[in-house]
């Protein structure tokens, strides 16, 4: 069955500069590694899930769960598990090429964040379906529809004036625990979103040349 295309057409000005626009505001996301405790409208985090809820997916599988801590107690344990095995890759298990590589960040074991953003959003990967009888079903494309639906939940946060941090303490078993969610999904990124504090920096970092990053033919 087909249904009309809910579809609005701008002019060829309003699509330059709606183009111009977004890319003005976009470029303006950075990772953010200091939070504030600041409050904020949970409705917001809310339609940024349901914005990363419409997005595209292999046979529209959706084959994501967001799952959002916003109580202390959860986040404390999040930033106790999260820091255990930050400690072990600081201190062991990343080779030195990769520490070389994150020392433009200085980042290290301490995750204080995690307890000070108002909210931490787990995005799991659903590894196959399971129907209301428990019969399991394949899932299709998955790491590419949940880095689609997190892009977007990431916008959508950054362009409702909310500062994120992607962060991946690996592995991140421990999140399906404290989330109690099941074995059939993976952790697959963990987004820290709230106000930063007052006069964060952020690394001095460039991005490629436009020419670098694409080929017209
Ligand atoms: C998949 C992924 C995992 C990341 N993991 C971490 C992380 O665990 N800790 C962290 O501080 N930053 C993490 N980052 C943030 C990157 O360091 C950051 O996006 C990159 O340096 C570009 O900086 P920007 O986001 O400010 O533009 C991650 C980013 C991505 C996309």
């Amino acid at each position: 069955m087909q249904k009309p295309l809910n579809f609005e057409e701008l002019t060829p000005d309003e699509m330059l500069n709606a183009s111009r626009d977004f890319r003005k505001k976009i470029s303006r996301r950075r990772s953010v590694r200091h939070f504030s405790d600041r409050a904020v409208d949970r409705e917001i985090i809310e339609n940024a899930i349901k914005s990363a809820g419409s997005a595209p997916s292999g046979a529209n599988k959706q084959p994501w769960h967001f799952a959002v801590a916003e109580n202390p107690d959860i986040k404390k344990n999040i930033r106790k598990a999260a820091e255990a095995e930050e400690r072990d890759f600081y201190h062991g298990r990343a080779p030195q090429s990769w520490l070389d590589d994150l020392k433009v960040f200085e980042t290290d074991e301490n995750k204080p964040f995690l307890e000070t953003a108002p909210y931490l959003v787990a995005v799991f990967l659903q590894r196959n379906s399971i129907d209301a009888d428990g019969g399991k079903h394949k899932n299709y494309y998955m790491p590419e529809s949940v880095g689609i639906a997190t892009g977007m939940l990431i916008t959508a946060l950054h362009l409702s004036g909310l500062a994120t941090l992607t962060h991946t303490p690996s592995p991140m078993k421990f999140l399906n625990e404290i989330f109690d969610r099941p074995s059939n999904e993976k952790p697959f990124m963990l987004i820290v979103t709230g106000y930063p504090t007052k006069n964060v920096t952020v690394p001095d970092i460039e991005r490629k040349p436009f020419q670098e990053i694409s080929t017209f033919f």
